[in-house]
């Protein structure tokens, strides 16, 4: 087990460019994947995650070329040639390792091909629940096995001959969104999906640039199945889930700022900035070019932040953030307030829970409900070892905690942080350096022999 040890915050780099977005590079490699023709990536996020869906497309016929990558991060650029919407059976079983993503979207994928897929994953992905994409799937025709009531991974998955449906769904989940579209590619007729509350359009938004017609009528979403997507090159934004980490740090450091460079500003993602304006952060965000989703540089002057009130509709906008928030709220003056919230219960791990201990460990008052928790804010945070129950957002949020406590943090199992964040640990170090210079750059190059074979073996 990896550790990570947090000393106090010392001084800000000017800038940090943060890894593509986690969201928009896998569906860059899933729709690659059944396009017709070759798709450039570019800015892609090279995490164990979002691998698992590259290779599980490469599992299934689409052909990937390594191109370039970036120093201390990993391949950033790869060209993907498609096999078109009808994938190859693969050989064996898919490994969808810690990725929620992955399994779940690819559910969708493989309802609409017509032979059986069984995909697993960690230890953690299989306590996760699958009933939710399995119902709407086995609605439309697929056959859909899990493991017990909450039909969690192993999943096994045999699809064709689907039929459209019309499917409100009883959580909010992109997830799930996506997964019933992605099927609706495959279904004669018209597919819709209703959603009470608005989540993350980035199954929509790549559908477009992948010359996929779709329609949105208020809350409900629809695909007309049948269509091919039509390779296009697409270059992914920063993570602004990865931004948030430094957006913190910075919103609760008086008299500090950061620019925050190429961060993807899709306003179902950009819930973290309205929450830190609220709670008296100075954010400014210019934004520059959109290739298919909003992106630029994101600005954070540090003040004295106030206890605020997270809950309702904004949720899904701010569900991955929640925990970095949380500990925000802990540096801010005055409680705050989390509620809404108990699709937390089922990410990676039960984060309501792993917060609240983990900030109890630091020194901080903490009540936990079933759906949220209230953090009393103003305390002064002292070190302490962290279990981040193999959940990098855990870890690097208590790592950003770690910065601001007397003594230092260990952050323990901090290998789970590659899953999203590669060169967080490099990037955590220019604040704990003092070294106010401005940031090494980092150095793209052709792919290394090691990672082209790496992928090239799986093929
Ligand atoms: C994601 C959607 C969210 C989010 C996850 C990524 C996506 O999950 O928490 O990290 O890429 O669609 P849900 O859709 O289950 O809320």
């Amino acid at each position: 087990m990896a550790t990570l040890k947090v000393r106090k915050l010392k001084s800000f780099p000017a800038e940090i460019s943060v890894p593509g977005d986690k969201s928009i590079s896998h569906r860059a490699a899933m729709f690659a994947g059944m396009a017709n023709g070759t798709t450039i990536i570019e800015g892609f996020l090279p995490s164990e995650d979002c691998l698992c869906s590259v290779k599980a497309m490469q599992a299934m016929g689409a052909i990937v070329e390594p191109l370039e990558e970036l120093e201390g991060v990993g391949l950033v650029k790869l060209a993907i040639t498609g096999t078109g919407p009808k994938l190859k059976a693969p050989s064996g079983p898919i490994d969808c390792g810690n990725s929620g993503t992955t399994i779940r979207l690819l559910s969708g994928i493989l309802a609409g091909q017509d032979f059986t897929t069984e995909m697993f994953g960690d230890a953690s992905l299989s306590k996760r629940p699958m009933k939710r994409v399995a119902d709407p799937l086995r609605l439309m025709g697929a056959k859909v096995e899990g493991q017990g009531e909450k039909i969690c991974a192993p999943l096994k998955v045999t699809g064709g001959n689907l039929n459209a449906i019309q499917y409100t769904l009883p959580m909010a989940s992109a997830q799930v969104k996506s997964a019933i579209l992605l099927a609706g590619m495959f279904a004669p007729g018209k597919t819709t999906v209703i959603e009470p509350v608005a989540t993350r359009n980035h199954t929509e938004r790549i559908m477009s640039h992948f010359g996929v017609k779709w329609l949105r009528d208020g809350h409900a979403v629809s695909v007309y199945g049948g269509q091919v997507p039509r390779a296009t090159d697409i270059i992914v934004p920063g993570d602004i889930s990865s931004a948030a980490f430094w957006l913190v740090a910075a919103a609760a450091s008086p008299g500090q700022q950061i620019t925050l460079k190429n961060v993807g500003l899709n306003a179902t993602r950009t819930g973290i900035l309205s929450v830190l304006l609220r709670m008296g952060a100075e954010i400014t965000s210019y934004e520059s070019s959109s290739d298919g989703e909003p992106r630029g540089n994101i600005v954070v002057k540090g003040g004295e932040l106030n206890g605020t009130v997270i809950g309702g509709a904004e949720i899904p906008n701010v569900i991955d953030e929640l925990p970095i928030l949380a500990v925000a709220a802990a540096l801010a003056r005055g409680n705050t307030l989390i509620k809404d919230a108990q699709e937390l219960r089922v990410k990676e791990t039960d984060r309501i829970a792993a917060v609240a201990e983990n900030l109890r460990r630091m020194g901080v008052e903490v009540v936990e409900y079933p759906d949220g928790m209230e953090i009393v804010g103003g305390a002064k945070l002292k070190g302490a070892t962290i279990s981040t129950y193999h959940d990098h957002r855990i870890a690097m949020a208590f790592a950003i905690a770690g910065l601001f406590a007397e003594g230092d943090t260990v952050i323990e199992g901090s290998e789970c942080i590659g899953t999203s964040y590669p060169g967080f640990e490099h990037d955590l170090d220019l604040f704990m350096k003092g070294d106010t210079g401005a940031p090494p750059i980092r150095v793209l190059s052709r792919v290394s022999r090691q990672v082209g074979d790496r992928l090239r073996s799986a093929e």
